[in-house]
């Protein structure tokens, strides 16, 4: 199930948390994974069984570079993984539109860019999953500028399963929640991690190998009539409030 023998997978940003968790579970599945990241990880990448790259996704050039390597090691490419980015918490009141647009460069951009040129090179179909987030189609305090970023995913992925549908390329985004990753335990200490074990109705912070679990049963054939999606990963967060955390509220 969700076997992945023989596929030719490139995987940005996974030097450290969800991509990282990443790499090492599709490589598991029996995929020859290619790492594009800005943090030098060729040493854990030679450790899981991966190659790495240095690539900026935000430079068109460097992308294409990677899928490029991606062709002449593997000789094909079947999935991409979109998971780099940058982040940080500003509140709208001290909205900074170079910032915003820094993100949106890294974030958004690069997927857009990146999905195009594997689609090029995708010429016996494949799959791309692009990682948004929860703030990308909820409000989040404090995550307004990088949510934007997100929501541009959610949206060009819509777009891009309709466009490459009939190339047989599907296209979905995972969104997670809260990940106790660098990322995360840098901005959000143990706050995020203890609000959740009452916020989330599954009762505590999502793991890297959560959301890698989404991506791998994205990026398989098993999900082969999957398409266009935004799969939230996020412990049931974004879909209400339980009877118990009501309760807690109003003791
Ligand atoms: N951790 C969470 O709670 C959470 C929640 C929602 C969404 N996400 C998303 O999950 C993904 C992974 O995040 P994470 O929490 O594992 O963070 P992380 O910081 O552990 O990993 C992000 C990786 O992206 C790389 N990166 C940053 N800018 C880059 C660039 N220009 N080119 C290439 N690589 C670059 C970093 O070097 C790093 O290795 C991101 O898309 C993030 O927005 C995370």
């Amino acid at each position: 199930m969700f076997d992945l023998t023989g596929k030719s997978i490139v995987i940005t940003g996974a030097a450290s948390g969800i991509g990282a968790a990443t790499a090492q579970r599709l490589r598991k599945a029996g995929a020859q994974v290619l790492i594009g990241d800005i943090t030098d990880c060729a040493e854990s990448a030679a450790q899981w069984g991966c190659t790495f790259r240095h690539t900026d996704v935000s430079d068109a050039d460097q992308f294409a570079a990677l899928l490029d390597e991606a062709m002449e090691r593997h000789g094909r490419l079947d999935v991409l993984v979109n998971n780099a980015a940058s982040a940080g918490v500003h509140d709208m009141a001290e909205a900074d539109a170079e910032r915003a647009a820094r993100y949106y460069r890294i974030n958004a951009l690069s997927v857009l860019v990146g999905m195009r040129e594997a689609a090029r090179r995708m010429e016996r179909g494949g799959a791309i999953v692009n990682v948004a987030s929860l703030s990308g189609a909820r409000g989040t305090p404090g995550w307004g500028e990088y949510g934007m970023s997100k929501a541009a995913i959610i949206s060009a992925t819509q777009t891009a399963a309709l466009e490459f549908g009939p190339l047989g390329i599907r296209v979905n985004a995972v969104s997670p929640g809260g990940v106790a990753t660098p990322l995360s335990i840098a901005i959000n200490g143990d706050a995020l991690s203890r609000a959740l074990e009452v916020l989330a109705p599954l009762g505590r912070e999502g793991q890297p190998e959560d959301i890698a679990a989404a991506v791998h049963f994205l990026a398989s054939d098993d999900a082969g009539y999957v398409t266009g999606q935004n799969w939230f990963v996020d412990g049931g967060w974004s879909v209400g409030t339980t009877v118990q955390t009501l309760g807690r509220i109003l003791a």
